[in-house]
């Protein structure tokens, strides 16, 4: 039998993990969004997976206000004549097929080899619904990485970056050079991710750190809050609240909903565990 350090063999097998709460939100009559394709992608391995984490099952209106948020911020930068889409570290995402989007919508997934092999293998014939490209590229590999912004900033006038669930497992350091190298791209306007304050970072490699081991550390909660950002080419212009918008939804427990009647705050979170979706706009 597997043993939980083994259970996560790599990075991309949180993509399996991030899949599953987007099933089973799918199978809920209540669904907030449906997503047809994340039970076959996430797996039986994705769904033991989630098993082994009950922390991370407590928190699942953090996963699913997640997705509804970027999916809002998607939308409303589309409206706003956004031309193309760069999804890095996509994962198993299924947003080109499952999302009302313009038709003439570049969209473009890049993560590693592996999950995007995995991925097609189980999409199969099925039809985005606009026009979809796959790159498979190693983030770490900055010369590569510079090569395809550098390509896709100049295809494009108003690009939307998103980096759902992958910040968080990389030093500040490199936040910082992938902030600058996206920044140098001329065509990408907006970036949306996912930020967690120092402590809730420290709470979460508390309680997942150890099943988590074989995807890296949990570490990137900047003391900065949203304002990391800053020096490094790019400006907050919305951070949305997953647990107040949680709230609204109805899918606290009662200890959480009287969490989120505390003052909304955006700005240094020190120890409070924190999170927010952020929209960035480039300086
Ligand atoms: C938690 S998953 C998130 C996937 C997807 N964005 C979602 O929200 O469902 C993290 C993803 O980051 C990708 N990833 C991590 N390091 C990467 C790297 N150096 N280059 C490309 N992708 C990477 C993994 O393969 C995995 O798909």
């Amino acid at each position: 039998m597997a043993t939980e350090t083994q259970l996560i063999r790599n990075i991309s097998d949180t993509a399996l993990w991030a899949a599953v709460y987007r099933a089973r939100e799918t199978e809920r009559p209540d669904a907030i969004f449906r997503d047809p394709f994340a039970r076959r992608l996430a797996g039986e391995r994705g769904e033991v997976i989630a098993r082994s984490l009950p922390f991370s099952d407590r928190a699942t209106w953090a996963w699913v206000t997640r997705t509804y948020l970027f999916d809002y911020f998607i939308m409303e930068q589309l409206e706003r004549g956004a031309d193309m889409v760069v999804n890095l570290a996509a994962g198993l995402d299924a947003r080109p097929y499952r999302m009302a989007l313009p038709s003439s919508v570049r969209w473009i997934e890049a993560d590693l080899p592996g999950i995007l092999d995995y991925k097609e293998e189980i999409l199969g014939s099925e039809k985005p619904v606009c026009v979809l490209e796959r790159i498979r590229l190693d983030l770490a590999n900055v010369k590569n990485r510079k090569d395809v912004f550098g390509r896709l900033g100049r295809e494009s006038q108003k690009a939307v970056i998103l980096t759902e669930g992958l910040l968080i497992y990389l030093p500040a350091q490199d936040v910082a050079t992938l902030a600058e190298d996206l920044a140098a791209a001329p065509g990408f306007q907006r970036w949306i991710l996912d930020l967690a304050s120092p402590g809730l970072v420290r709470m979460l490699q508390k309680n997942m750190g150890a099943q988590l081991a074989g995807a890296g550390t949990l570490q990137f909660g900047p003391w900065e809050g949203p304002e990391f950002f800053t020096p490094h080419g790019w400006q907050p212009l919305e951070v949305a609240s997953p647990l107040k918008t949680a709230a609204k939804l109805k899918r606290l427990s009662w200890g959480m909903h009287l969490a989120s009647l505390l003052p909304a705050s955006n700005g240094r979170q020190g120890s409070r565990p924190w999170s927010g979706i952020c929209l960035l706009g480039k300086r």
